[in-house]
C-alpha cells in the first residue's frame, strides 16, 4: 500500500471506531447497576492473558475505562491463554451476578454453553478484541480490529516488495484457534496468491517473544540461509525471532526481511532501527468504546453490533515519526 494512502487513512494513537454492523437489540435489564441511575456498574472482564506488549496496552486501556471514577467496579481475570480458565472465569462472573460481562476470547470455539448461561441469567455479554464462531444472538456487540485486513495489508507489502522474485517465507502464527491467527493467515495468503513467495514453514509462536525465538531457531536449523522472509503475526514473536536470527549470524531486515503486526513501541523501534521492514497496526486502545457500549446496553439503548477500530501501517520513516508520541 502506498505511504500517502496509509497515512491519510489513520490518526496516530487514536481509536477511531467505524460502526459497520447492524444495530443490536438493546434489551438488557439494568438490574440496578447502570451509571445512568448513579449506581456502580459491576463488570467482569475475561482477558486472554498477558502474552504480549499489545495485550498489556489493551489491559491498561480497559482498566482505565472501567475505573471507579467512571462508575464501574471491574472484576478482572487473565486466563493465561487457556480456554478452560477463561470459561471458568465467565461462569464465576455469572455466579457473582455481575451487571455485564466483557470477553476477549482466547479461541473462537467452545462458547455456546457458557454464553447461553449468561443469557439465561440476563447478563449481557460484550466481546472485545477477538471474535467467536458462535451465534451472534449470544452477545450484544463486538469491538475490535479487522484481523483479516491486517493480514492483507502485511501480505500486500510482501507482494509489492518480494512477490516477483523467488522468496522463501516462514510464518510465526499466533495462538492456534484464535481469531487473529486464523484471520491474519487468511488475509496474508490471499494477498500473496499468484506471487513467487513460497511458504517453507508455518508454526505457532503463541504470540510470545519466548516462543517466537524458539520456533525461529527451529526454522533456522532446518532451512538456514534459504529463508528470505518472516511473517510474524505479532510484534513480540518478531522481536523474539530477532535474537535467533542474530545468533545464526544473519542480519534481520536484510538477510531475512520481516513484516509484523501490532505496532507497539518496541515493534516500531525495531522498524526504525532497520531490523523489521514493515509493521501493520492493530490498535489495542479499545477500553473507552467498550465501556460506552456496556453503559449503553445497560441503559437499554441500541448499539452497533460490530465496531471496528481504524488501523494504519508503518514503513521505516513513518515509524521514526510515530515513535516520539506512541502511546503503547
Ligand atoms: O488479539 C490481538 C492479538 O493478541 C495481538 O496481535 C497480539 O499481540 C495479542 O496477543
Amino acid at each position: 500500500m502506498k505511504k500517502g494512502i496509509i497515512a491519510g487513512l489513520a490518526l496516530l494513537g487514536v481509536v477511531a471506531l467505524a460502526a459497520t454492523g447492524c444495530s443490536g437489540a438493546a434489551d438488557a435489564s439494568n438490574k440496578g447497576g447502570s451509571g445512568s441511575n448513579g449506581k456502580v456498574i459491576t463488570v467482569g472482564f475475561a482477558q486472554t492473558g498477558s502474552e504480549s506488549g499489545w495485550r498489556s496496552a489493551n489491559t491498561e486501556s480497559m482498566k482505565d475505562a472501567f475505573s471507579a471514577k467512571n462508575g464501574f467496579k471491574l472484576i478482572f481475570n487473565a486466563a493465561d491463554n487457556k480456554p478452560e480458565n477463561q470459561i471458568a472465569a465467565v461462569r464465576s462472573f455469572i455466579n457473582q451476578g455481575v451487571d455485564a460481562i466483557v470477553i476477549a476470547p482466547v479461541v473462537t470455539t467452545g462458547w455456546d454453553d457458557v454464553l447461553k448461561e449468561a443469557k439465561d441469567a440476563d447478563i449481557p455479554v460484550i466481546l472485545e478484541d477477538r471474535t467467536i464462531d458462535g451465534s451472534s444472538d449470544l452477545y450484544k456487540a463486538w469491538i475490535g480490529d479487522d484481523f483479516k485486513k491486517e493480514g492483507e495489508t502485511a501480505g500486500a507489502w510482501a507482494k509489492t516488495n518480494l512477490g516477483d522474485k523467488a522468496t522463501n517465507m516462514v510464518v510465526l502464527e499466533g495462538t492456534t484457534g484464535s481469531a487473529p491467527a486464523i484471520d491474519r493467515s487468511t488475509g496474508f495468503s490471499s494477498a500473496i496468491s499468484g506471487t513467487q513467495i513460497k511458504t517453507l514453514d508455518s508454526q505457532t509462536g503463541n504470540f510470545t517473544r519466548a516462543d517466537g525465538k524458539t520456533v525461529m531457531e527451529g526454522f533456522l536449523q532446518k532451512y538456514g540461509k534459504d529463508i528470505n522472509l518472516l511473517f510474524a503475526q505479532n510484534d513480540d514473536m518478531g522481536l523474539g525471532a530477532l535474537d535467533a536470527i542474530k545468533a545464526a549470524g544473519l542480519t534481520p531486515g536484510k538477510d531475512i526481511q520481516i513484516v509484523t503486526i501490532d505496532g507497539t513501541h518496541d515493534g516500531l523501534q525495531a522498524l526504525a532501527d532497520g531490523q523489521f521492514n514493515y509493521v501493520v497496526e492493530c490498535n489495542p486502545l479499545l477500553g473507552p468504546t467498550v465501556a460506552k457500549t456496556v453503559k449503553d446496553v445497560l441503559a437499554g439503548k441500541a448499539v452497533e453490533k460490530k465496531q471496528t477500530a481504524t488501523d494504519q501501517a508503518f514503513d521505516q520513516e513513518q515509524a521514526k515519526q510515530a515513535l516520539p508520541t506512541r502511546k503503547y
